[in-house]
Order: structure tokens, then sequence, then C-alpha cells
């Protein structure tokens, strides 16, 4: 099949945030305790942090993690993770029915950041608490007064305030299996509340509100209209998130899933303009696409396991090539989609939903999508361009128009590159793509990078890292062969 993608250097969507390629650390199954930290492991620093985990973390190069949670946030009580680790209490954890030790709170978190190179998005609790103890974890975080919590900081041995700079008002606080769910309303005005005594203790600092957990959650629309009449003018971004699935292992159908998270994006941007446009306003709420993955094999665990355990086998899902390939083309979406969504977050980084897999006190390995979000990462930075797309296509069984290629175009002008991700979406054909780059004088492909396999169903494991990166010979300019269901990324030089 013949494909064709014609791009020009002064036709741009926008400049990617960086932010878009962060991810999330959750209280949850084995992501913190055997996951990031494992004192007992033969390969640990003087924190107990695995050396191991932040090394394949460092290749990801994250510019921010979301923490510490997701659900297990709405029930937490901050405190119980700072100072002497001695003293620290052993809680329930209503969110996964296990046990939280407290070993790890924001005290060893904000220290692992440093030590993994990335900045925290920090969410409060506004399940069963609210503005108080988050004005004070604020004050505790990011004060430099000498006050109770700023000098509680100090007495625990940071006299450096930690600087986060990027809060989620909550979490998905529109879901019935949230501890202490709201209505919009409820939120809308206990967000509100919040966001002003936050940025009144730090003016500096970017705020997410909750939208809806899902495009299919019965509220959405009305959720985000509500919660943003109350908050508009005190929040700078408004969260979506989504997991996807192929439990009908259905594969054109899955691959088509990027067009749905498509469609949500606009139409979320779509009500946030809305509500400007109501409230006559200068001001432009963008995107976190704060929790995005796929995600279906272990949903519901926590519900059939054996409850209260600490660091539980939880949400360990094993990714296959079709989830890499979906992967792909989900931060391809978000990179099209540029000029309004400005943080994602892939949920989540460490053994739940996860790129990257520990075994307690052994190795760490790779996930099948842990390539298509490095290479994004590394090579998906600078302005994405709003190329033309010439493919055949077919239509999902809900509705989607799906091109069989699946692309998007990103120039690094310091680096003088253009880069194309691409993915074809074809089980049966390869694609032949012609690309034309107008205004990048003599722009030559030097390096194609593919993800491939002939089975769509194969995983890595522990000892066998199947589904890995090949560097593919350039043979000649144009057409470029792009096999059947693979990943590709194109760097152009100019
Ligand atoms: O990422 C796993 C869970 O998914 C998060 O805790 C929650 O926010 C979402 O429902």
């Amino acid at each position: 099949m013949n494909a064709k993608i014609t791009a020009s250097k002064s036709c741009q969507i926008d400049k990617i945030d960086r932010r878009i390629y962060g991810s999330f650390i959750e209280h949850l199954g084995r992501a913190v305790y055997n996951g990031i930290y494992e004192p007992t492991h033969k390969d640990t620093d003087d924190c107990g942090f695995r050396r191991d985990v932040l090394e394949l973390i460092k290749q990801l190069n994250i510019p921010v993690v979301r923490y510490p949670g997701g659900n297990f946030v709405s029930g937490y009580n901050w405190e119980d993770g700072i100072g002497d680790k001695s003293k620290r209490p052993c809680k329930l954890d209503l969110a996964w029915l296990s046990v939280e030790t407290n070993e790890v709170g924001i005290d060893e978190f904000q220290e692992w950041a440093r030590r993994a190179g990335t900045d925290i998005m920090m969410a409060v609790n506004l399940g069963t608490r609210g503005p108080d103890e988050a004005r004070n974890l604020i004050e505790y975080c990011n004060s430099s007064t000498s006050t109770y919590y700023a000098n509680l900081r100090r007495q625990n041995g940071f006299a450096e305030p930690f600087g986060i700079k990027l809060w989620c008002l909550g979490n998905e606080m529109d879901g019935d299996w949230q501890i202490c769910h709201k209505t919009a309303e409820e939120y809308g005005r206990v967000a509100t509340e919040t966001a002003k005594v936050l940025k009144w203790v730090d003016p500096s600092i970017e705020l997410v509100a909750c939208g809806s957990s899902d495009p299919n959650m019965p509220t959405y629309g009305e959720w985000e209209r509500t919660v943003l009449d109350h908050t508009y003018d005190y929040v700078d971004y408004l969260s979506l998130h989504c997991y996807y699935g192929n439990k009908a292992k259905n594969t054109p159908d899955f691959l088509a899933r990027a067009e749905d998270m498509d469609k949500f994006i606009k139409a979320t941007a779509d009500i946030c303009d809305e509500i400007k446009a109501k409230k006559n306003s200068d001001k432009t709420i963008n995107l976190s696409f704060d929790e995005w993955n796929i995600w279906y094999r272990t949903k519901d665990e926590e519900k059939t396991m054996q409850r209260w355990q600490i660091a539980p086998h939880l949400l360990e899902e094993k990714f296959n090539f079709e989830d890499a390939l979906l992967v792909g083309c989900m931060l391809m979406t978000l990179q099209n989609n540029c000029d309004r969504v400005k943080i994602a977050c892939l949920a989540q980084l460490v053994n739940v939903i996860a790129p990257i897999m520990t075994e307690n006190d052994g190795p760490a390995w790779r996930q099948t999508i842990f390539y298509p979000y490095m290479y994004a990462s590394l090579y998906g930075n600078g302005t994405t361009l709003k190329a033309v797309t010439e493919s055949d296509s077919y239509r999902s069984s809900d509705g989607f128009d799906a091109p069989y290629l699946y692309s998007s175009v990103i120039h690094n002008d310091e680096r003088k590159e253009v880069v194309v991700f691409a993915v074809n979406r074809s089980l049966t054909e390869d694609i032949e793509l012609q690309i034309k780059l107008d205004g990048f004088d003599g722009y030559t492909l030097k390096e194609h990078i593919e993800l491939y396999s002939d089975d769509i169903n194969a995983t890595n494991t522990i000892d066998n890292e199947k589904i890995k990166p090949q560097v593919r010979k350039i043979k000649g300019e144009s057409p470029i062969s792009l096999k059947k269901h693979s990943w590709n990324m194109l760097i152009f030089k100019y």
C-alpha cells in the first residue's frame, strides 16, 4: 500500500511542552515498595532506592512524575510519611485494600525524584481531607518562612524547600470508587477553595483540576462544565484520564483507540473554551492528560485478592507487542494535540501498569511499551507540524475512520532535524511511504528505528527481551518501507 506525508516548516501545531512525557508513581502494589524502593536489594543506593530501576528510568528522560496517587491520595495523610521512619504509622489503604507502611513519603520521594532527574507533580487529598491539610503540605514542601510546617521540614533534615511547581487538586473525584467521591458541585467548591489557599502560600505554582476519569463516564461533559464554572479563575489545567483495552481481541479496533483519545482531547478542549466564552475570560485552560495507558487484563484485581498485604502484586499488566503499537499511537495523539495538552502522564512507571518491571530481590526489565515511550521522550521535542497524511483507511466497529498510517511530524530546530513517528496499522500489508518536507533544504533520512514482531501477542519477560528496537538500513531516500503492524521513527537531518 502507498502512503504519503507532506509537512511544511511554516505550518505548525505548537511547540511541545516536554511535560507530555511525564509518568506516575502511586502508593499501589509494588510501585513504591519493591519498585523504586527496596532497601534490602543488593543494588540499592544509600537511601534504599533501587539503582537498576533508576538507571532504566533515566533512559526515559522523564520530565515529571505524578505522586502519591491516584486513588490512594484520597485517603492519604501526608504527615504519616515524614520525619523519623521508626515512628511512622502503618495504616490501612482503603483504595487498594493494602497496608501502607509509610516508609516512603514526600521526604524520600523528593530525594528519589532528584536522583531520577525529574520534577514532581504533587496530588493533594480532596477525599477524606481538604484545604487545611493541603495548605499545610505546600507550606512543608515549598515555604521558606519561619513557620510551623516549613520549620518541621527543616527539623526533618531539609533546609531548602522542595520547590514543587505542579499540583493536582485531588484525583478522579467523579468516580464512585473514589474515597469520598463528590458531585461536580461539591468538588468544584472544594477545589476552588483549595486552589486559593495553595496559591496564597505559593503563587508560583500551577494547578490541575479533576476532569473526568474516563470519556464514558455518565457525567462526562456536565462534570467539566460545573467544575470549570467554579474553578476557572483559579486553576491552570483540567485533567483527563483514559485507559484502553483489547478484551474483544480485535486488533484493528484496538489500534483505532488513538482516534478515540484524539476525540476526547478535542471535545474536552471545546468544553474549556465554552466556559471561557461564557465567562468572557481572556484565560485559556489547557489540558493535563495525567493518566493514560492500556489497562484491562488486571482491572479490579484488588477486589478478589487477599486483603491487607504490604506491596502485593497488583495491576502487573504484561504488555504485548500490539500494546506497544497503541502506546506509540497514543503518544503521537498527544504530540498532535500539543497546542492544548501541556502535561500527560503514562500511568504508571514501575510494576503497576508499567513500562518497567522488577523482581523482588532480582533484576529490573523493560516491557514492550518502554521503547515507543523512550523514543517519544528523547526525540519528540520541538514543534509539531500540521502534516497532511494520505493513506488508505479502515472503519473501526465504533465508527472511527482510521488511516492505516498513523503519524506525527516534529521539527527540532536546535538539532536541525525533523522526526517522523509512524505506525503502520495494517495487519497484512507493508506501507511504501513518501515523505515531503517543505522548507527543510537538503533534508535526508539519517536514521530509521523500527519496532516489529511477527507475533502481535509477543511479550518481553525477565530473561527475554523479544520486543526491542532495530536500526533499519537506509536503502534509498524514497519510498520508505514500513512493515505491516510496525512502529517506526524516521530522523531527517537538514
Ligand atoms: O492508575 C491506576 C488507577 O487508575 C489510579 O489510582 C486511578 O486514578 C485510576 O482509576
